[in-house]
């Protein structure tokens, strides 16, 4: 493996209990001898994500806590301070997708949580732990948003708007930070994960169709390390991803027309409250 610069790096990583954080978290662990701090509720499936790591399980801590409790954060950066331990790196990944619905079915406390953990937790961790990071002189922030950020679907209000959050506010503090911390946006498309444990199930047919347009969870995982390997500003990952990208700078709002009339005629359950 050639030299990359966040080779032996310490990293702060939320959502390393599944999905894409713990691959994340596993790669840069394995690959490139990185310590990372992991960060998640579930201690079970981060007792055994270190376990898992086997012989390199000692490059793996974590704390358990609600990323949206912003004492907690500062709490962290009070214990890395006092344990002497420089982080180097802040990958905020941790997220939820509320169900798929319409806007009016929502009530407010599942819009706030959403809001809180997909977005607040992102300005609570930079505010707690910027500080300690520009000390470091590979200081980065990554941000994993979504592509919902880049054009919004039917069904999607409240996610899309975290995630849209999330998008601004990193872009404005990529430019704050040019000269001193190396600032990443991530847009994922849609990635074979949990994440959809919340969601209606759908019949085989209509899940087969979904998962031709996902990305397998190891994949998206290298795109991301690959990306933040060459210091991309913005990564717009898989296919979904991609055509959300193009297709919104191509024919503006009509491709939230486009899409949404794909997600009706899918057959996914998922998308079926929506449309009703
Ligand atoms: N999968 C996709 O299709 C997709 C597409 C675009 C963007 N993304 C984004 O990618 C990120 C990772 O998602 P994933 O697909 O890997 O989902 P996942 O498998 O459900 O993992 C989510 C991670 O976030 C943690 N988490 C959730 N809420 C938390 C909270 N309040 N406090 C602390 N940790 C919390 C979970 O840990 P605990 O449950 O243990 O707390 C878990 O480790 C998310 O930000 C998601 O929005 C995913």
């Amino acid at each position: 493996m050639n030299k990359c610069w966040f080779d032996y790096k310490t990293v702060i990583l939320s959502g390393a209990s599944s999905g894409i954080g713990k691959g994340i978290a596993e790669r840069l662990i394995k690959d490139h001898g990185c310590k990372v701090v992991g960060i998640a509720r579930n201690e079970q499936r981060l007792q055994n994500f270190k376990a898992e790591l086997g012989d390199k399980g000692d490059n793996f801590t974590y704390y358990t806590f609600d990323v949206s409790q912003e004492d907690k954060w500062h709490e962290l950066a009070e214990t890395l301070q006092k344990e002497n331990i420089q982080p180097d790196i802040l990958i905020n990944n941790a997220g939820i997708l509320p169900k798929f619905d319409k806007f009016m079915n929502y009530i407010v406390e599942e819009i706030r949580s959403a809001m809180e953990i997909n977005f607040f937790s992102c300005v609570y961790s930079m505010n707690a732990l910027m500080p300690i990071l520009l000390k470091s002189d590979s200081a980065a922030v990554v941000n994993i948003a979504s592509s919902a950020a880049l054009c919004s679907l039917a069904g999607t209000s409240v996610y899309s708007a975290s995630k849209a959050a999330l998008k601004g506010f990193t872009e404005a503090m990529r430019e704050e930070h040019r000269d001193n911390c190396y600032i990443a946006l991530v847009c994922p498309g849609f990635t074979k994960t949990d994440i959809f444990r919340n969601q209606s199930k759908s019949s085989d047919k209509a899940q087969k169709a979904m998962d031709l347009i996902s990305t397998d969870c190891d994949k998206m995982v290298d795109y991301i390390i690959k990306g933040m390997w060459k210091k991309r500003d913005k990564m717009v990952l898989g296919m979904d991803a991609h055509f959300m990208d193009k297709g919104y700078k191509v024919f503006g709002t009509k491709c939230s027309l486009i899409s949404s009339k794909v997600m009706k005629i899918s057959g996914l359950d998922m998308f079926k409250s929506i449309f009703e």
